[in-house]
């Protein structure tokens, strides 16, 4: 609980520090306020001049004055701190998200990542630039105004003391019920969130399919479960406040009532009483204002639960070892400066090590019940084109995705220039590759931005022999050149059009390691050969990996492997497979003409 103090940094501690003054300072000036109100009835009393009577009621005034200002003043530091405060932990949030596995996401789900970084921490902004003040206002003028009337009457005491236990009691009870429901509101929210973020990315499929209703009763079954949950809260704190009242009312009422008695018995003065209800109106409003604390706090506690889940999530992708990491760093350092990253992978020692191998691996996503890959052994050298193919969930995108570490084998190793790639740090192994996924994914800005997307700095010129040979560069020129603006996701873009400049992004730092997956599906084949005989030209050095449904697309690759259930069942050229893969036959019969197929197998 006390960690969130952790996360103060700097000069923050001495907002703090002045805050805690503030708000002492505060409750010290309010608290001088009956003694004045005392005397001033004591002055009346004695039937003193009005001059005198308005002096008192100047200073009362002025320290009335003094207080409001020390309010605003802490109001407004206070917003700074939150401000500052909530913006470091998104920063956090953020920062962890950016280096989540696959797995671990998956876990959370994005909405509820999103929720996390924004919902939860505006409950913990909310709770820090309200709460911090009350809950050092609220307890020090609580406690002093007590001691101060403690000693004034036994009776009256008594009559203070029931009500507070009254409060408390109720505070009790109420948060008792209210506490479980705010961990279930931030949950539901979490799921409003989803269905708001499945209808949005979905938005045409829904329209196309009349499923509005459909989405809109999926929608309206959440919103209204949290609509009964958020009124269950209120329902609960509407109580609160009258029953507030109620207390002090009813506490004002028996402080006269029993008043009356005692100064008619002569055991008080009405001087002492108006202190000694003014008094005993601090103390309860003291406890009323922590009422306001054990509403934000039990939230903000929920939340920055949810927070510290994001942050203490545990990876299971992660750099192996220090030393190994420091030796990659500088090793990394000096070809970035030389200006050759290859130099990384390919020196002339381990020229005949293959660039990339699969030593007999399997794989099983996390909580599935079956392994998707099983067995995979296969390797490739420099320059040499390695193509995937099999139907529809054979496991050809998990097979990639498992070279940049996006997941990790769960037997087996993979090991790139006969290092596992478990040794490489992830910056340094993710630097080795270009990486086009399966679903094209462009940011919103420019085209130069998406291309020299990471820390590449390349040169327009780089840039733009990227783009011309992933086919790119006549469109991006109509589209006003590098400078033309890309908007979320790519949503100006065709899907031929997002592909190509996906596939200008991987190769733009001329990568020794390319991996593109199902990333020419969208272009007509004139265009698609097109690129595959600039790629093989224009990128002859790199390894590349390509998953295709196409046979066309991958009939020239060196090594073909055909997956069947996440199995090899062949691997060669096609020359060879077409004869002695089943598979890969069926493949072939069903997209290329029996004359096609002749010719390969006469060659
Ligand atoms: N995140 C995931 N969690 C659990 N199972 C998954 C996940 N992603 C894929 N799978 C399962 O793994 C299998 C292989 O999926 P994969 O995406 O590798 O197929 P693919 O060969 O790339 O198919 P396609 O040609 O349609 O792209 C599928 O049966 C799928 O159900
Ligand atoms: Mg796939």
């Amino acid at each position: 609980m006390l960690r969130f103090l952790k996360y103060f940094k700097g000069f923050e501690w001495a907002i703090i520090v002045l805050l805690i003054l503030l708000n002492v300072g505060q409750a010290i000036l309010d608290l001088t306020l009956p003694e004045y109100m005392g005397s001033i009835v004591e002055l009346v009393l004695a039937k003193a001049t009005i001059s005198e009577v308005v002096v008192e009621g100047l200073i009362m005034l002025s320290i009335a004055l003094g207080s409001i200002l020390l309010l605003i003043i802490s109001d407004f530091i206070a917003s700074i701190l939150a401000a500052r405060y909530t913006m470091r932990m998104r920063g956090l949030v953020f920062n962890k998200v950016q280096s989540m596995s696959q797995a671990t996401m998956n876990n959370f789900t994005t909405a509820s990542l999103i929720t996390r970084n924004t919902n939860d921490i505006t409950q913990v902004g909310n709770a820090l630039s309200m709460g911090f003040k009350i809950a050092i206002y609220a307890p020090v003028i609580a406690i002093m105004a007590l001691l101060k009337i403690i000693n004034k009457s036994a009776e009256l005491s008594v009559a203070t003391a029931v009500s507070i236990v009254a409060l408390v009691l109720l505070i009790g009870i109420i948060f008792g019920f209210a506490v479980p429901k705010f961990s279930k509101i931030q949950k539901l929210t979490d799921s409003v969130n989803g269905i708001n973020r499945e209808n949005l990315i979905g938005l045409r499929v829904v329209r196309a399919y009349n499923a509005e209703n459909y989405q809109k009763d999926k929608f309206e079954k959440t919103n209204n479960n949290l609509k009964r949950e958020n009124i269950i809260v209120g329902r609960l704190m509407s109580v609160l406040n009258p029953v507030m009242t109620l207390i002090m009312n009813g506490l004002s009422l028996a402080i006269v009532w029993i008043s009356a008695y005692l100064i008619s018995d002569n055991l008080l003065d009405i001087p002492t009483m108006t202190e000694f209800t003014m008094y005993a109106m601090q103390v309860v409003m003291g406890f009323l204002l922590l009422s306001i604390i054990f509403i934000l706090v039990p939230r903000a506690t929920v939340s920055l639960k949810r927070i510290y889940e994001v942050l203490d999530a545990k990876e299971t992708i992660f750099d192996s070892n220090a030393n190994e990491k420091s030796i990659n760093n500088e090793n990394l350092q000096e070809n970035q400066q030389s200006g050759n990253l290859n130099n990384l992978v390919v020196t002339s020692e381990n020229k005949d090590c293959p660039i990339v191998e699969f030593k007999d691996v399997c794989f099983k996503y996390p909580d599935a019940e079956q392994s998707v890959l099983n067995n995979i052994s296969f390797k490739c050298y420099k320059g040499q084109t390695v193509a995937f193919i099999g139907s529809t969930g054979s496991g050809k995108s998990t097979l990639i995705n498992l070279i940049p570490r996006f997941y990790d084998a769960t037997s087996g190793e993979i090991l790139i220039n006969g290092k596992d790639i478990k040794e490489y740090t992830l910056k340094n192994l993710h630097s080795l590759m270009g990486y086009v996924p399966q679903k094209g994914m462009l940011f919103k800005g420019t085209v130069k931005y998406n291309v020299d997307f990471g820390e590449n700095n390349l040169s327009d010129e780089q840039i733009e022999w990227a783009l011309k040979t992933s086919q790119a560069y006549d469109f991006v020129k109509k589209m006003g050149g590098l400078d033309a603006e890309i908007s979320q996701n790519g949503s100006n873009l065709s899907g031929g059009q997002k592909q190509r400049i996906s596939i200008a992004r991987a190769i733009a730092s001329k990568p020794p390691i390319c991996i593109f997956d199902d990333s020419f599906s969208a272009l007509d084949y004139k265009t698609d050969k097109k690129v595959r005989s600039l790629l093989q030209k224009e990128m002859a050095e790199s390894t590349k990996f390509i998953v295709a449904q196409r046979i066309g697309t991958i009939k020239d690759a060196d090594i073909i492997v055909v997956l069947d259930s996440g199995e090899i069942v062949g691997i060669g050229k096609h020359e060879e497979l077409i004869k002695n893969c089943q598979v890969y036959q069926e493949i072939a019969n069903s997209q290329l003409s029996k004359e096609e197929i002749n010719a390969t197998i006469k060659k």
